[in-house]
């Protein structure tokens, strides 16, 4: 089986993270996955952003959620990375699923919902999803695992993927419980023998953040269904060692 890989907030090691320049960027290289990250503006918009706040990837400061979306848009959210990217906005959810409305690889949708609540924030996106993206994949996946029963219950066919640094207690009993199809693990986690154990169960393994050669190569030699990396055209590349 081949290790898909999937771009870790776009091609997040060349491009303004979460941007449409970094979607892009992914796309082109022929990323077989895009992960990237959501919140709730202060009038409920879903914005595609890493951080709860705007500090380190915009010219402004604050919560993401102080802000209406109008306000939002008025920062720059490429020059801090590099003036080449000068003029980039923080995305919409909406805007990400146009750009990426024929993109046929996975679209990993991760809700920051961890240290904010974000009320409705599962429907919302899930309805975005349904209006864009009705057939093409999506897997949805946060460390908040309330965020994926709550759409689980508003979409039961989502695919859903829990977010986890450590190894659990009984994992596979938990996942299936939560109804998961898949663990995104940290990379140390997911580069030990728990990897095989899940997958033994029938549940798939993903590693965050694949980022040296010699941790993609362990990767795909151990067979895990995916690395999230934010060097995606290295690792597309690296890979193609591994199919002859
Ligand atoms: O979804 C994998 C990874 O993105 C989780 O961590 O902090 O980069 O969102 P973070
Ligand atoms: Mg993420």
């Amino acid at each position: 089986m081949k290790t898909a890989v999937y771009a870790h907030r776009g091609s997040k090691s060349n491009r303004p993270e979460n941007t449409l320049a970094s979607f892009e960027e992914a796309m082109r290289v022929g990323s077989d996955g895009i992960e990237l990250d959501v919140h709730l503006t202060k009038d409920q918009q879903v914005v595609v952003m890493h951080d709860e706040k705007i500090d380190r990837t915009t010219n402004g400061k604050g919560q993401i959620k102080s802000y209406t979306l109008e306000e939002l848009k008025r920062f720059d959210a490429g020059s801090w990375f590099s003036p080449k990217f000068k003029g980039e906005r923080v995305p919409t959810l909406s805007q990400v699923l146009e750009l990426l409305k024929n993109y046929q690889g996975v679209l990993n949708i991760e809700f920051k919902t961890d240290r904010n609540v974000y009320p409705s924030i599962e429907a919302r996106v899930a309805d975005l999803v349904d209006q864009y993206r009705p057939l093409l994949p999506v897997v949805y996946s946060s460390f908040n695992h309330e965020s994926l029963i709550r759409l689980k219950q508003i979409k039961p066919n989502a695919e859903i993927a829990l977010l986890l640094w450590e190894r659990l207690a009984d994992p596979w009993r938990y996942t299936e419980q939560v109804g998961a199809t898949a663990q995104h693990l940290w990379q140390p986690t997911a580069l030990s023998e728990t990897a095989a154990q899940l997958q033994n169960h029938g549940i798939k393994v993903r590693a965050w953040t694949v980022n040296q050669p010699k941790n993609m190569q362990l990767a795909f030699e151990m067979g895990l269904d995916a690395i999230i990396t934010d060097h995606p055209e290295a690792a597309l590349d690296l890979r193609k060692s591994y199919e002859t």
